[in-house]
């Protein structure tokens, strides 16, 4: 695969997570847009931007299996993630149930604006190894209280790579009126994802990982 990256041929780079390389020719043609923004600026941002955005999502939106209108571009999932936790109207003895396998800063962004608002922030420790789907969605669900209002979970953990079987738990959480929010950072194109079908609430993703 070496030859699709611009990577030193000396060094084995594993980790696409934190900041993937990018294939040749995807880095050819974000010169190419980086170029036509140059040649025009204002006419690219005020007008052009917003016309060949529209249609970026329209593609992204296929690929992905869901709606454009429902889908919103940011930096990256950690500013994803912070937009949506800070417009949760989390109310003093919430709860919000997770994992001890999310990522760091994500982490950070829960507890903090629990503690803020007064919300218990309930990290449920997933032992290893995994065993079955069923299983985990049983473990998982011990956590949940009549005060749980939202589950947070990732659909592939940073630190495992483990898939976690967010499918059956958004379901179960729906028939249950918790608001299911999945962190997918590491799912477009990694797997064959179908958000629809996840039936999140709220899914964030991220293209380059
Ligand atoms: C599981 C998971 N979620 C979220 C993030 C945050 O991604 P970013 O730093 O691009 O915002 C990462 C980063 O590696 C991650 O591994």
């Amino acid at each position: 695969m070496k030859k699709h990256f611009l990577l030193d041929p000396e060094i084995t780079f594993l980790n696409h997570g934190s900041f993937g390389a990018c294939p040749k020719p995807v880095f050819d043609i974000y010169q190419k847009w980086q170029c036509k923004l140059e040649e025009r600026p204002i006419e690219f941002l005020g007008r052009r931007a917003i016309s060949l955005l529209a249609e970026s999502r329209e593609k992204l939106a296929e690929y992905l299996h869901c709606c454009a209108e429902d889908l919103v571009y940011f930096p990256n999932p950690t500013t994803a993630m912070n937009m949506v936790v800070r417009n949760l109207d989390l109310q003093a003895g919430d709860e919000v149930l997770t994992t001890d396998h999310e990522y760091g800063a994500l982490d950070r962004t829960w507890r903090y604006f629990c503690e803020k608002s007064g919300a218990h922030y309930v990290q449920r420790h997933i032992p290893l190894p995994v065993t079955t789907h069923a299983d985990f969605v049983d473990h998982f669900w011990q956590g949940v209280t009549p005060k749980t209002k939202i589950i947070f979970l990732s659909h592939i953990t940073s630190t495992t790579a483990l898939i976690f079987p967010v499918t059956d738990i958004c379901k179960r959480a729906r028939e249950a009126g918790i608001l299911c929010i999945v962190d997918g950072a590491h799912a477009p194109a990694q797997i064959d994802l179908d958000i629809e079908d996840v039936g999140a609430d709220i899914y964030v993703g991220a293209c380059h990982k």
